[in-house]
């Protein structure tokens, strides 16, 4: 495996690189003119790319929970947005029906979405997202809102967290790591967490990956109740879009790309099981057709040259 890309002295100087861009710009056939939904906007590299090929016209909706993501964005991209070629919103983008009737913008050509963690936020100590730099257990990408980190690791009883080590974290010693966590907490900082979670498996034991990464991803995505965000927005997306209109999303879990190929391939099927039948349903027509059968995924040189890329998998989905 990899090495994940050295630190950044200055988490302003981290740079997050896209993944799998070129395929995004192709699936999401975006041509001058288009408009387009980003709703993981980030560091603003495939809008970037974006905004150059749906150019001299073309226009973008940005989203990010994260109100610094928007703040960085807002200096990086100050004439996109001062032309109104860029709007950026600090919202979930379980909010995106409400935030694109608000902004009079649909229907659109594409909604792209990029999911998971960014560079920045990796990078950023006092964020909390990584046991690489040791900063308060937080990890919410809107730290204004919800449950942390260590409200979950600290309050949750001790089942629940195994369950949650398991399930999102798809970590073998889940059980293991929840009895040491229930019986030593309260944790406040990552690298008390990282060190902890190293004694309950008893060292790193010659492992390539250290033995909290596992635990880290599912506090992550439970503190930002991820799934459920995912799941509130692809019906949303849908009737946003343009007939012909594409819908792209780059997962990192198999949680993730799950919800997304289940998703796709129900709108795509013309046979709806009844709710309350054991015998049968109904056909219809469908609300969009698969553009990637299987999964678009990193080739060996980008994912040498972006670790990052290694799990990433892309979905492509058109409406009808
Ligand atoms: C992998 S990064 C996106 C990077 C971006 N595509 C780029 O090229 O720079 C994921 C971003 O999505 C944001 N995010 C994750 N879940 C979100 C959600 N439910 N709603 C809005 N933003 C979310 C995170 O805050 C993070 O900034």
């Amino acid at each position: 495996m990899s090495q994940p890309p050295p630190l950044a002295a200055d988490p302003e100087q981290a740079v997050h690189i896209p993944v799998l861009t070129a395929e995004v710009l192709t699936g999401l056939n975006i041509r001058p003119g288009a408009w387009t939904i980003d709703g993981t906007l980030g560091g603003g590299g495939h809008t970037a790319q974006i905004l150059a090929q749906s150019a001299p016209a073309g226009r973008v909706l940005g989203l990010d929970s994260d109100p610094a993501a928007i703040r960085r964005v807002g200096t990086k991209f100050a004439d996109a947005q001062a032309s109104g070629r860029l709007i950026a919103i600090a919202s979930n983008f379980a909010e995106m029906a409400t935030i694109a009737q608000t902004h009079a913008f649909a229907p659109v050509d594409a909604i792209l979405l990029d999911l998971g963690v960014s560079s920045f936020q990796l990078e950023t100590a006092e964020r909390g997202f990584s046991f690489r730099h040791d900063g308060p257990l937080d990890m919410r990408f809107d730290p204004t809102h919800g449950t942390s980190a260590a409200d979950i690791v600290n309050t949750w009883p001790e089942k629940e967290l195994a369950d949650l080590i398991y399930q999102y974290g798809e970590e073998s010693r889940s059980r293991r790591i929840a009895r040491y966590l229930a019986a030593h907490r309260p944790f406040h900082t990552t690298a008390e967490l990282a060190q902890a979670i190293e004694q309950a498996v008893g060292g790193r034991r010659g492992s390539r990956i250290h033995p909290a990464t596992l635990v880290f991803q599912a506090l992550r995505i439970a503190a930002n109740r991820e799934l459920e965000s995912l799941a509130a927005v692809l019906p949303q997306a849908l009737p946003l879009l343009k007939r012909g209109g594409r819908l792209a999303v780059i997962s990192f879990h198999s949680l993730e790309d799950r919800i997304v190929k289940q998703w796709m391939q129900r709108e795509a099927s013309s046979y709806v099981r009844d709710a309350m039948s054991v015998y049968g349903g109904h056909t219809r027509t469908p609300t969009l057709t698969i553009v990637t059968p299987k999964p678009i995924t990193a080739t060996a040189q980008e994912i040498a040259d972006n670790p990052r890329s290694r799990s990433a998998k892309l979905r492509v989905a058109e409406r009808v």
